[in-house]
């Protein structure tokens, strides 16, 4: 198995935009130091992106498996300008751009668990995790934590069912960059809602949908234009559920 290394050079030879790279061979969560240098007030599209992370975030408070070389751990620093660049149309625009980056340098094809999961042959390759910092009650930043397990052959038990990894001799530095420039052309262009639902892998589903109050089973009708998965429950009513909110299992 070839195994690559990050390097900045390599970094910067394949973005075709111009980001600060910070490369770490190992870091706590490469988003909970982007966030502090935020707060000090480090330029937009600073990069941190490590080998390993020790203390992995993913959402809902729970953690992301990210051990030694073998993935792509990396946030990226935005300052949006518009009020319309919140963490929703941050995370499924990255969404997006994961998947062409996957399909351009491997020979997988990528399809997006709503909201911010990566699939690829029905094992989860990514995970995407963006937030936000505020100053004055106005959004000031927005750190974007992507993390892809590339060739990540062991995962821990309670991961092992879903988690997957995309394969051997994967350059993780041409897939970094692509999925960087990727991002960024569709960040500053807009205009991806219709690649996000089709690339949908949970329309027509039944899945198990569950918040704080209890678990209920219904099927996906689709993705709405603010990116709310619509569902349809048992008894016939339909609900558009927000980021954030529920959790979704697939029944698969
Ligand atoms: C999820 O699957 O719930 C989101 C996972 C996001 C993981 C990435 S890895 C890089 C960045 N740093 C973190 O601590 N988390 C994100």
């Amino acid at each position: 198995m070839k195994i690559t290394e990050l390097s900045k050079e390599k970094l910067n030879k394949y973005t075709s935009s111009s980001f600060l790279f910070d490369v770490r061979k190992t870091i706590t969560s490469t988003n909970s130091v982007l966030k502090e240098a935020a707060k000090l007030g480090a330029p937009e599209k600073t990069v941190i992106i490590a080998e390993e992370q020790t203390s992995g975030r993913g959402r809902l408070g729970r953690s992301f498996y990210s051990p030694a070389n073998t993935g792509i751990y990396m946030s990226l620093l935005l300052y949006p300008k518009s009020e319309n660049s919140d963490t929703l149309f941050i995370t499924t625009a990255a969404a997006v751009a994961v998947c062409r980056a996957i399909e351009a340098i491997t020979d997988k094809k990528a399809g997006i668990k709503w909201v911010n999961d990566i699939y690829c042959d029905g094992k989860k390759v990514c995970g995407i995790l963006a937030e936000a910092g505020y100053l004055s009650g106005k959004l000031n930043y927005v750190v974007l934590g992507i993390g892809i397990n590339v060739n990540t052959e062991e995962f821990p038990e309670e991961i092992k069912q879903k988690a997957g990894a995309l394969g051997d001799n994967i350059c993780k530095n041409k897939l970094a960059a692509k999925v960087l420039d990727e991002f960024v052309n569709i960040y500053e262009n807009g205009n991806f809602i219709h690649e996000y639902r089709s690339r949908s892998i949970l329309t027509d589903k039944i899945v198990t949908v569950s918040s704080a109050k209890d678990n209920k089973n219904a099927k996906v009708i689709g993705i709405d234009n603010e990116c709310k998965l619509e569902v349809e429950f048992s008894d016939g009513t339909r609900q558009l559920l927000s980021f954030g909110e529920v959790n979704i299992l697939m029944n698969i």
